[in-house]
């Protein structure tokens, strides 16, 4: 990776470290003057703990919703069911694990992934905080997920995918590590297909989640070409002018037999062809 690129996310890792310490010394919301996911965009409605409705907000800890810097709801994505394992790129103080936790209940699993230690370490005390037993938070980065292929059923993410300075290998880990026909659920900020690089930039930073932003088309040929199908991007509110928080669901493609169908159906009972 270009030395641009590693000072790009060096700087993202220091805002995400300094927006978990403000909620872990008990300052008040974690980006203080707009430095994380909310810079640039319409107020404090578009980003953060306004869009998970008040029922879900009630039964997490106060650090948790506090923590909360994504640009939507993943869980309401995603379709979560009992015994599913999940996987949550970039989990930060980890909001999206602990519901999604009780939504596989406990025969499921989630796995929240992040590369910022303060981050981790606010995500595992809530957690702890909100008793749940069946997430694992891991150090690394979601360009190269430390995760078996074939071992995932479902990938959420919360605003995160836009601060990748490698979409494309996200989105291919993305497709290694979910089963053959899993499912992805994501929020994201994504710009309208006329906006240039440089029109996402003067909207916003790149920390702030802005410039980073993928256009809904850009999104779909990525899906593509990391092999998923059923591909929808929907613009859910805006966040800048021609930019908007967006839901983001595809599915992995089954392998295909030589008829095109899906292996298991094209084998059939026989093992044969
Ligand atoms: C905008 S916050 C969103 C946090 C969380 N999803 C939420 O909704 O509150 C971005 C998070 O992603 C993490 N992050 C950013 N880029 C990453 C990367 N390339 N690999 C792993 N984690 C990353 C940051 O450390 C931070 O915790």
């Amino acid at each position: 990776m270009s030395s641009g690129a590693d000072e790009l996310r060096e700087e993202v890792r220091r805002r995400y470290a300094k927006a978990a310490l403000r909620v872990t010394e008990d300052r008040g919301g974690s980006c203080g003057s707009g430095s994380c996911c909310s810079e640039g965009g319409a107020g404090t409605a578009s980003f953060g703990e306004a869009l998970y409705d008040a029922e879900q907000r009630d039964v997490l800890p106060d650090a948790a919703v506090l923590a909360s810097l994504g640009c939507g709801n993943p869980t309401a994505v995603a379709e979560l069911h009992e015994g599913e394992t999940v996987l949550d790129l970039g989990s930060g103080g980890g909001i999206d694990v602990i519901l999604s936790a009780r939504r596989v209940g406990p025969d499921g699993l989630v796995y929240g992934l992040d590369m910022t230690d303060e981050m981790l370490a606010l995500a595992r005390r809530n957690a702890a905080d909100a008793n749940v037993k069946n997430a694992i938070f891991l150090k690394g980065m979601i360009e190269n997920v430390p995760l078996p292929a074939d071992s995932v059923d479902v990938v959420i993410s919360n605003c995160v995918i836009n601060l990748s300075t490698d979409k494309a290998a996200v989105l291919a880990e993305v497709a290694r590590v979910l089963k053959p026909g899993g499912r992805v659920g994501v929020s994201d900020v994504v710009a309208e297909d006329h906006l240039t690089s440089a029109e996402r930039a003067e909207r916003g930073s790149f920390v702030g989640c802005i410039a980073g932003a993928l256009s809904k088309s850009e999104y779909v040929a990525g899906l593509e070409a990391a092999g998923f199908e059923n591909i929808e991007v929907s613009f859910t509110h805006q966040v800048a002018d021609g930019m908007h928080g967006a839901v983001v669901r595809a599915t992995k493609t089954e392998e295909r037999g030589a008829r095109g169908l899906p292996l298991a159906a094209a084998v059939g009972t026989s093992g044969c062809c």
